[in-house]
């Protein structure tokens, strides 16, 4: 008998491993704990301040004084880290996004405190000027409202490395300048910062999955009808989100991102078997908005579906996942 014949049925039936669970568990080839997560979290100027965001139910944006509680029952999870993303006051925006790296700006002081509270929680700051932008745009725009790139990359690294320097663990590029990894290695390099992390949005998409988000941190208004088509990807592409993410580990990269997370999981898979560096993915707020949609019409239930989601991430190859999910799968997980 040939082998492919011994392999057919009944030699084998695919359900006898699938009837107890020992045998489930035993052959399982994916795990997912709160080592995997990441929690994106909204930080708003003042005290005792929280504001719901209304396309993220559930979501809020916190003063630092309740994050820093937040970020307590976080570490207390076993979640690795936080990603910090600001609300900065419209009052503090403007074209050429200044505030984005003034030493005592919210990012730069809530990373302090987090650190000071919470030192064994890493923290994530995202480095990208659309929360500072009037425009709404991620970088600094020509007198045609184009993106400038070089011109771009001066100031985030400046913002990069004034959160550095206020203690963040990892520093988060994620806005799709040329050459920006490299640019901020070599100043983090310079300034003696040397474990100073960077994780790279390497295979960011121009995806409309970011709406919801736009709406937490307040940038959706600043930008308006425009679109970021000129410097994020083109939701059509692969081969190029490897020629991304190669770039940017050539150019210093310690970690790898791609963004948005369910609907580019092919995307995921090919930068993990091919480069075989640590990869994350962001399931965006689009995503989360839609899953708690269906949670709160009861046509699909949240517990089972949250973790269903982000074990797909680890399979697909995800090292770790970025997700409004994180804290109550960490709870799950923990039960
Ligand atoms: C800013 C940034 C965005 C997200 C993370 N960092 C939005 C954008 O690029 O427009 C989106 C995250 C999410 O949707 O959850 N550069």
């Amino acid at each position: 008998m040939s082998l492919l014949t011994q392999r057919q049925y009944p030699n084998t039936r695919m359900r006898r491993m699938r009837k107890d669970d020992f045998s489930r568990r035993l052959m399982r080839e994916s795990t997912l704990t709160p080592d995997d997560l990441i929690l994106p979290v909204f930080v708003l100027e003042g005290e005792n301040r929280r504001e719901a965001v209304a396309s993220m139910p559930g979501v809020e944006r916190l003063s630092l004084d309740l994050l820093i509680e937040e970020a307590r029952e976080v570490a207390a999870l076993g979640i690795p880290a936080l990603a910090l993303f600001p609300v900065i006051d419209p009052a503090q925006k403007s074209e050429l996004a200044e505030e984005a790296y003034n030493a005592s700006g919210l990012v730069q002081r809530s990373v302090r405190a987090l650190k000071q509270a919470c030192p064994e929680l890493g923290l994530i700051t995202d480095v990208a000027l659309d929360p500072y932008t009037s425009h709404g745009q991620d970088g600094i725009l020509d007198e045609h409202g184009y993106v400038q790139n070089d011109r771009s990359v001066a100031t985030l690294l400046k913002q990069a490395l004034s959160h550095a320097e206020a203690g963040a663990d990892i520093v988060a590029p994620s806005d799709m300048m040329d050459g920006r990894i490299g640019a901020i290695r070599a100043v983090l390099e310079q300034e003696n910062l040397h474990n100073a992390r960077i994780m790279a949005y390497s295979a960011k998409y121009a995806s409309r999955y970011y709406g919801p988000f736009r709406d937490a941190v307040g940038s959706a208004g600043n930008l308006g009808r425009a679109d970021k088509t000129t410097y994020q990807m083109d939701p059509a592409n692969a081969d190029e989100a490897l020629h991304e993410t190669a770039l940017d580990l050539a150019e210093g990269a310690d970690m790898v991102m791609v963004k948005p997370g369910m609907p580019y999981l092919d995307v995921l898979s090919r930068i993990k078997r091919e480069l075989q560096v640590p990869t994350f993915a962001y399931q965006v707020s689009g995503e989360y908005a839609m899953h708690m949609a269906a949670f709160e019409n009861g046509w699909l239930e949240a517990d089972t579906v949250i973790l269903e989601s982000l074990m797909c991430f680890k399979r697909a190859g995800a090292d770790g996942i970025l997700s409004y999910f994180a804290k109550r799968a960490a709870q799950l997980l923990n039960r």
